[in-house]
């Protein structure tokens, strides 16, 4: 039992983040490209897509709410993270301070866990990004066969020229009065965009760090063009029409309907737990530790600056979105063009379309970059097999590993239902929310003595705060959405033990002096 909650000595971690040569990972990235790469990850299908949804069907305006709930709780865990990410500068993120703190049993938990996070995150993020991408290709009068639109057997109905699965437009159909069998409707196949989406961006990473880290800065710079754009266009028609407004915004919080998540306070705390996927990302800047120059310094900068960030723009465009247009036509793949289009700003709405199918690939690429390097420090440490960790020796990337990422991914972006998926990666990362917080009080008073180039303020009470947000977050989740963390996690365990714990390099090493001259 000792063994398996056996830890990996800080000593021999931070050894292995000063390694150097051509098998390592390519330090190249600066303050910026780390705020960058965060924004990157962090701006994406939460706010475009899944904030619509959220508002029609549990939150009403008072999404704005759950944004600053959701909010607080990352920024509890953001502040955590940014203490360990400048202590423990390397790529395995979470996975690596669970290691270090609470036993390698915890780590591979939370390693294994992570997989929720990026791997199926980049796959919910590639479907919102298909419903972005069908909308723009109808902008300019090119309408795709929907049945290669959505996930297997979803009924696809076409209502006022756009084809929308029957689930989410059902309560229109309903209050028109259309009967869904007489309009005309497709089952679909599979989501055939959302596959090349991921395809196409596992290649660009394959190439290189440096590449990808370009690519991405234009990116982002072009989705806050975006949010900008829709920030200025909704501000200027709230100022002109104080009276829609009003009206859009009463009742502010609209009242439950009887169920649990329906509307009233517990449809906030629901859809805090469903728009939290806007805020995951930030922790994404860890797993780029070891590409960074000097993490120590700007490991906290990328993390707690790319949140704050994100945060206020968040609290601004869900206040926006929700006074400009009633909530309940936002159940739609792509909200925010709806929106701008509504108030009659037709070419906003291309623009908020052509910038989202950008903005929207940087997400993918920090999801799938994330999801590449945990793996690659779990091989390192013996607890997957040594192919994961191999470096390619022109591009430096660990090539092998985010190709079988990619095909994970592109296979769950084709076939599942994206607010399934957005589901299934909120408890997963939550869950590594309340491991990590736990893990910065843990090492305070273990190891008290340690350097700490990024102290998280007021510990215990931030962790503390930063674990209750998060569970509390969980809890407002489907059972459903409990029942396939436990099953994913059932599933690690088994290959843990059938292979993990005899390959443990930890295990099997010869314990590491303590170095002195920490104390
Ligand atoms: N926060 C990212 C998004 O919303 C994952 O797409």
């Amino acid at each position: 039992m000792s063994k398996l909650l056996i830890t990996k000595p800080l000593e021999t971690i931070m050894a292995e983040a000063q390694e150097e040569g051509a098998h390592t990972l390519k330090r190249a990235l600066g303050p910026f490209n780390l705020i960058m790469l965060g924004i990157g990850a962090i701006i994406g299908t939460g706010i475009f897509v899944l904030t619509g949804q959220a508002a029609a069907t549990y939150a009403g305006p008072a999404i704005v709410l759950s944004f600053i709930l959701a909010g607080l709780g990352s920024t509890f865990a953001g502040l955590c993270y940014a203490e360990f990410a400048s202590l423990i500068p390397i790529a395995g993120s979470a996975y690596t301070y669970g290691y270090a703190t609470l036993g390698e049993i915890f780590a591979w938990i939370i390693g294994w866990d992570l997989v929720l996070e990026y791997a199926f995150g980049a796959a919910t993020v590639a479907s919102g990004w298909s419903g972005y991408f069908v909308s723009l290709l109808r902008d300019v009068g090119i309408q795709l066969p929907p049945q290669w639109t959505a996930p297997p057997g979803t009924r696809m109905v076409l209502y006022h020229g756009r084809w929308s699965p029957l689930g989410t437009i059902l309560p229109a159909l309903r209050a028109a009065k259309v009967n869904p069998a007489a309009i005309p409707h497709v089952t679909a196949h599979l989501n055939l965009l959302a596959l090349i989406a991921v395809v196409i961006v596992t290649a660009v990473l394959i190439v290189g760090v440096r590449e990808s880290a370009n690519i991405n800065s234009v990116m982002v710079t072009i989705k806050l063009c975006v949010v900008f754009v829709f920030i200025g266009l909704a501000t200027a028609f709230v100022l002109h029409h104080p009276s829609v407004t009003a009206q859009n915004w009463h009742p502010f919080i609209p009242p439950n309907t009887g169920h649990f998540g329906d509307f009233g306070w517990s449809g906030i705390a629901r859809g805090a737990a469903v728009i939290f996927f806007a805020y995951i990302g930030f922790d994404a800047v860890s797993t780029s530790a070891q590409e960074a120059k000097n993490p120590q310094k700007d490991m906290p900068i990328g993390i707690i600056g790319s949140l704050l960030i994100c945060t206020v723009l968040y609290i601004v465009v869900a206040g926006l979105l929700t006074a400009i247009v009633p909530y309940n036509i936002l159940n739609v793949s792509d909200p925010v063009a709806v929106g701008v289009d509504a108030i009659g700003i037709h070419w906003g709405s291309i623009l908020v379309d052509a910038g989202v199918v950008a903005g929207l690939a940087s997400v993918m690429l920090v999801m799938l970059f994330g999801q590449s390097r945990v793996l690659y420090s779990m091989s390192r440490d013996g607890l997957l097999p040594k192919w994961a960790s191999r470096v390619h020796p022109r591009f430096r990337t660990p090539w092998i590993t985010s190709l079988a990422v990619g095909v994970f991914a592109a296979f769950f972006s084709s076939v599942l239902d994206i607010s399934e998926l957005a589901q299934l990666v909120n408890i997963g990362t939550l869950l590594a929310f309340v491991i990590v917080c736990s893990g910065v009080w843990v090492l305070r008073v273990r190891r008290p003595n340690l350097k700490r180039p990024f102290r998280t303020p007021w510990v215990p009470w931030i962790p503390i705060l930063g674990v209750l947000i998060s569970l509390g977050m969980m809890a407002s989740l489907p059972l459903v959405t409990w029942i396939r963390l436990v099953v994913w996690l059932i599933l690690g365990l088994f290959i843990y033990f059938f292979y993990s714990r005899s390959h443990s390099k930890v295990r099997n090493a010869k314990p590491v002096p303590v170095s002195k001259s920490e104390f």
